[in-house]
């Protein structure tokens, strides 16, 4: 069963009112595979921007939500807010807010939870550190991350799950092709023993850690791969080449 190509741009803490312009104005004009569906994540501050000035069918998601609904959390978004503002998906668990930010996995599954049920779509960020690859934990640590959100939903329909390993992210190693599948299907096993056949089959597993559009191609091809989660090279026009990476 197809699943559709899915590709995000997590643009983390980077932008202004005038390069977030200019980023949509290129993603506005450029000739997009109309079979991807596109999903960028400004920073907070620039959501609204962003909302206001991307062409429809180009989705906008927040890069962070709170688990519980609107109060007294300083700095906190809510689900609320982010459904009032017209933004359908939020990242969740991104390895830097896991590592920074020291948000646990059963806090991320809790945000997982909250977005769901307030009817906000989530990019579940999931990987392990080079010293866990290292000791050959990839598999332990991400099914642990899995088995966290999946303790608290059971409806898979609306989640993008994204495998980044951390010590691809902003470094320019990519994970090999080999490496990317191999944890992919590891996933998509886990979800198929621990979810559902039909979880298996429909969620997109989606690949991020230094994706360029030199090797975007090349991991675009693997069966288990349906897309990115762009870091770096979403603020840079090749992120349109990323998400024409199968024309
Ligand atoms: O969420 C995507 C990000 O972590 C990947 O960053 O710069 O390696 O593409 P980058």
């Amino acid at each position: 069963m197809a699943r559709q190509f899915f590709v995000g741009g997590n643009f983390k803490m980077n932008g202004s009112v005038e390069t977030i312009k200019k980023i949509v104005g290129y993603l506005n004009d450029a000739k997009l595979d109309d079979n991807v569906e596109v999903v960028i994540a400004p920073p907070t501050l620039y959501l609204l921007l962003a909302r206001e000035h991307l062409k429809p069918g180009l989705q906008i998601a927040a890069q962070n939500v709170f688990d519980r609904p609107n109060g007294a959390f300083t700095g906190e978004i809510s689900v609320d807010q982010l459904k009032d503002s017209n933004i359908k998906w939020t990242l969740v668990g991104h390895s830097e807010r896991r590592t920074i930010l020291r948000e646990e996995d059963d806090f991320v599954a809790a945000k997982t939870k909250a977005a769901l049920d307030g009817g906000v779509s989530v990019i579940l960020c999931i990987g392990e550190s080079l010293e866990e690859r290292e000791a050959d934990k990839t598999i332990e640590v991400v099914t642990k991350q899995l088995k966290a959100v999946s303790d608290k939903i059971s409806d898979w329909s609306k989640i993008v799950i994204a495998y980044e390993p951390i010590w691809a992210i902003g470094t320019g190693k990519v994970a090999s092709i080999a490496q990317a599948q191999e944890v992919h299907a590891a996933i998509r096993s886990w979800l198929k023993k621990e979810v559902s056949e039909e979880a298996a089959e429909k969620t997109r597993i989606i690949y991020g850690g230094s994706v360029s559009e030199k090797n975007c191609k090349d991991l675009s091809t693997q069966s288990d791969i349906d897309g990115f989660l762009v870091g770096g090279a979403s603020l840079k026009p090749a992120f349109v080449d990323i998400i024409n990476s199968r024309l």
